[in-house]
C-alpha cells in the first residue's frame, strides 16, 4: 500500500490536512483490506468519500482505476478534489439516500451506513446493490453493536465526533453483526465477514457482498451470472 505517494498528494493544503491523512491511512485497516480486492480496470465508487484517502490510496497502489466518490459534506469533498487532482476521477456532491450511481465492479461504505437509521441502511444497500455489476463486490466497514466493550468504545467515539461538528447527521445506528449480514444476504448477495478491527479499540467489521446472480450488465441490462 503507498501510502507515502498518497499523503503526498494532500501536502500542498497545508500540514494539518497531510498530517490527518498520513495518521488515518496508518492506523485504519479497513483501506488496506479494501485493496485487496481491486485490480486495475475497475470502476471504483466510494460511498461517503469524505476526504477521498481510500481513492487517493487506490490510484496510488493499484492504478488504472476509474474513481468515483461523492459526499454530502463539501467541505471534505473539496479537500477530495483538490487531492485527487489529475487522475480519473469523479468526484461530486451527493446524499447516499437518493444521489444517482453509477454502474461499479467494487463499491465500498466505510463508516457511513451508520449515520442513517435502519431502514434508511436497508434502502441504500438496496441501491447499491442495484448498482453493482454482475461478480462485483460491494464492500460495507462498519461498527456491530453486539462486539462488547468495543462497541461501548464505538459508540462513544462517534457521539464525541458528532458533537465536536466532525460528522453530520441525526445520530448514529449500530447494527448486530448478524443484521447487517441479512440485511446484505437479503439483496441476493454472498456475504463474508472479516475482522477490521486491527490494532484500534473499536467494534469494526468488514462485510465482503459479491453480486453472483442476476445484476446490471455494462449496458444497463439485466444478466445472469456466468
Ligand atoms: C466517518 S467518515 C468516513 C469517510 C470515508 N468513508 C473513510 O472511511 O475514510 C463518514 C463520511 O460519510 C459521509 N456521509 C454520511 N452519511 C452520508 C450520506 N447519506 N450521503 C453521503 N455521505 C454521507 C460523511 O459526510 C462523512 O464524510
Amino acid at each position: 500500500m503507498k501510502i507515502d505517494a498518497a499523503v503526498q498528494r494532500y501536502s500542498a493544503q497545508g500540514r494539518y490536512v497531510e498530517g490527518f491523512a498520513r495518521g488515518k491511512m496508518k492506523a485504519d485497516p479497513a483501506y488496506r483490506a479494501v485493496l485487496a480486492y481491486l485490480q486495475p480496470g475497475m470502476t471504483l465508487l466510494d460511498v461517503g468519500c469524505a476526504e477521498g484517502y481510500l481513492l487517493a490510496l487506490a490510484a496510488e497502489s493499484i492504478g488504472e482505476l476509474r474513481l468515483v466518490g461523492f459526499d454530502h459534506d463539501l467541505r471534505r469533498l473539496g479537500i477530495a478534489r483538490a487531492a485527487l487532482e489529475g487522475l480519473d476521477a469523479e468526484l461530486y456532491a451527493g446524499d447516499a439516500r437518493d444521489t444517482e450511481l453509477p454502474e461499479a465492479d467494487a463499491i465500498c461504505v466505510l463508516d457511513v451506513l451508520h449515520y442513517q437509521t435502519p431502514p434508511e441502511q436497508d434502502a441504500i444497500l438496496a441501491r447499491l446493490a442495484g448498482a453493482l455489476r454482475v461478480g462485483g463486490v460491494l464492500l460495507v466497514r462498519d461498527g456491530r453493536s453486539d462486539g462488547g466493550w468495543r462497541s461501548t468504545v464505538t459508540g462513544w467515539s462517534e457521539k464525541v465526533a458528532m458533537a465536536l461538528g466532525r460528522h453530520k447527521g441525526d445520530g448514529v445506528w449500530f447494527r448486530t453483526q448478524a443484521e447487517m449480514r441479512a440485511a446484505l444476504e437479503e439483496l441476493g448477495l454472498e456475504v463474508a465477514v472479516d475482522p477490521c478491527a486491527e490494532n484500534t479499540p473499536f467494534a469494526n467489521v468488514l462485510f465482503v457482498a459479491r453480486r453472483v446472480g442476476v445484476g446490471r450488465s455494462t449496458d444497463g441490462e439485466a444478466e445472469p451470472s456466468g
